[in-house]
């Protein structure tokens, strides 16, 4: 039943009790009314009637009937609402007064005239021949009473039709809001959460569009999060699979359908342990338990298995999936990441580490064959050229006989052995610089650049040596003084150049620590092409290696016609660390 319908039968029930009520006293006080007035109109119409027989009587003109009185009845007509008879002494009626014309010949209904009829009899006044009988008639006065209560009835009417009228369509107008909201309602019903209601002039509808709106739009922001949550969780890189408690999988993003080879459609539903290798079951049932007691899991290096049953290697991270309305923990939310390439290049760095820890021992062992081989040549082959020298000298110095010849020769012996001792002595060098071991890095360089020069006269190289390069140790002072040998050379042998800059510094501050800058440059023809990119040649490769070795790094540059630079940077610490590991 609609709320007009009922706000109109309401005030039709109250309209009908009130309209009772009110008739009930509109009758009751009309029928007081009407026995007042036909109780006074009989006492005033016997008094007079009674004051008239007195008078005759005593004036001694009454007859009965008196004909005086005849004429007098006559002449008063009715009195009030009262009906006079008149019978002589064998009650034959002599006399009776005309009706009523008032409201001749309309009656009010019997029920009505029954309910306000007032209880009064006939009045009789006995004369001396005959018998005058008064009969109140409240016919007219009901009928007042009725035209009465007929116009209260119709303006009762009236006025229930009007109320109803206004009020239905006040309640029409005033309502007239309800439809928009019940509209905007079902548009959100609809999932439309754009629907928002206008503003009403009605306060109470104000409140409700107000609010309508301020909920409308805390739906499609919340829609809006979810649905962006949603596309980040489907569109993330690592695999992101949602299950139960029980190990059934809700939720099956893009990755992990490229990860996995199980299309979303045909996994969801399917258990967790689809994926999960035999040997892994036990871990998996761990991290559901830690995930039961709102634990988490942190990126746990794991294998699972694809749908070709290939194994694959991922780094998983786990957290329970709580419900905000209970509380309580209804799944586990899973990341996965395929960790393979990471891995491999775990093992890439770690064979690289291995090898350059080898390329140290073996230029460790290199040295240290070549310190011993200088040791033999000077000790060894020095003593016996020195011995062979002398033995010369002698000869060649005798006195005794011995021939010219003889002498000549050992002269070219001596002069042989001389040259052999030069040579040797430029091999041991060449093996171990000495200055190296006894003066340090600084004289080592100094004495190698001197050398250099007087076998090349026309190089002119400029060395410019930092004031802190002592004391980094035997592994960076035989690295550094390789690398500048071994450039120095290349300039000899390949650059055609007439100077050569070499310079050696310890930089302090840089972010990655401190390192020792060493860089050869000359103003040579400069590097071929292919030489950069594909050398074979042992030069270059083993100062990349000794540095490398070192934790450090080497770059040769230089474009054809612009001379090379070869630059190496030594980390002082890393290299004092891996010197301490051999
Ligand atoms: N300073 C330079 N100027 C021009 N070319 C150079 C220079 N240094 C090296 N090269 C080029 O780089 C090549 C490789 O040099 P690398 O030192 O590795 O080998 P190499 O000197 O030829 O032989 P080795 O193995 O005996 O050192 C050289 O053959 C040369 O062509
Ligand atoms: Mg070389």
């Amino acid at each position: 039943m609609s709320l007009r319908f009922r706000v109109n039968l309401a005030i039709t029930l109250l309209v009908v009790i009130f309209g009772i009520v009110t008739a009930y006293i509109l009758v009751d006080n009309m029928r007081k009314s009407i026995n007042e007035e036909i109780e006074a109109g009989t006492r005033v119409t016997v008094q007079l009637l009674e004051t008239v027989v007195l008078s005759a009587r005593m004036s001694g003109t009454a007859g009965d009937p008196d004909e005086n009185l005849v004429a007098f009845l006559q002449h008063v007509g009715r009195v009030r609402a009262n009906e006079i008879r008149l019978f002589d002494a064998e009650n034959k009626l002599v006399y009776e007064s005309p009706p009523s014309v008032y409201k001749r010949g309309r009656w009010a209904p019997e029920w009505f005239a029954a309910m306000v009829r007032p209880p009064i009899g006939d009045f009789q006044l006995n004369l001396l021949g005959g018998t005058v009988v008064v009969t109140p008639d409240a016919s007219r006065s009901i009928l007042d009473a009725w035209d009465e209560f007929k116009e209260f009835g119709g303006l009762l009417l009236a006025f229930f039709v009007l109320l109803n009228l206004l009020v239905f369509w006040l309640l029409g107008r005033s309502m007239r809001p309800l439809r928009s909201i019940l509209d905007g309602l079902s548009e959100m019903e609809m999932g439309r959460f754009h629907a928002r209601l206008p503003d009403y002039r009605l306060p109470e509808f104000g409140a409700i569009s107000h609010t309508f709106n301020r909920m409308a739009r805390a739906l499609e922001d919340s829609i809006a999060e979810n649905r962006r949550l949603a596309l980040i969780a489907q569109q993330s890189s690592d695999a992101i699979i949602i299950h139960d408690l029980a190990g059934r999988i809700s939720f099956w993003n893009a990755a992990a359908e490229r990860l996995f080879g199980y299309e979303a459609a045909e996994i969801v539903g399917s258990s967790a342990a689809l994926i999960a290798p035999p040997e892994r079951k036990e871990e998996l049932r761990e991290t559901l338990d830690a995930i039961r007691g709102r634990g988490r899991v942190e990126h746990l290096e794991t294998q699972r298995l694809k749908k070709s049953g290939e194994l694959v290697d991922v780094a998983l991270s786990a957290a329970p999936l709580v419900d905000p309305a209970s509380d309580d923990v209804i799944g586990e939310i899973c990341a996965m990441r395929d960790i393979t390439e990471h891995k491999r290049m775990q093992e890439t760095e770690e064979e690289l580490e291995r090898n350059r820890r080898l390329t140290q021992l073996i230029q460790a062992r290199l040295e240290e064959e070549r310190r011993s081989i200088a040791r033999e040549l000077h000790d060894e082959l020095g003593q016996c050229v020195t011995a062979i020298k002398t033995i010369g000298t002698a000869i060649s110095n005798r006195d005794d006989g011995t021939s010219r010849e003889t002498r000549d020769n050992a002269g070219t012996i001596v002069s042989v052995a001389s040259h052999i001792y030069d040579v040797v002595h430029g091999i041991i060098r060449q093996l171990r610089p000495s200055a190296l071991d006894h003066l340090g890095l600084r004289d080592a360089l100094q004495e190698a650049v001197s050398a250099f020069e007087s076998r090349h006269p026309d190089i002119k190289v400029d060395l410019d040596l930092g004031s802190d390069i002592e004391g980094l140790g035997e592994k960076i002072n035989i690295t550094v003084y390789r690398v500048v040998q071994e450039c120095l050379t290349n300039v000899a042998r390949h650059a055609r150049a007439t100077r050569a800059q070499i310079s050696v510094s310890l930089q302090t501050g840089l972010e990655e620590g401190d390192a020792l800058h060493v860089v050869v440059r000359d103003n040579g023809k400069g590097l071929e092409r292919h030489v950069t990119d594909e050398t074979t040649r042992f030069g270059l490769l083993g100062m990349r290696e000794r540095v490398q070795a070192l934790n450090g790094r080497l770059e040769i540059s230089g474009s054809s016609g612009e001379g090379v630079v070869v630059e190496a940077v030594i980390p002082t610490v890393q290299a004092a660390v891996a010197a301490s590991v051999d």
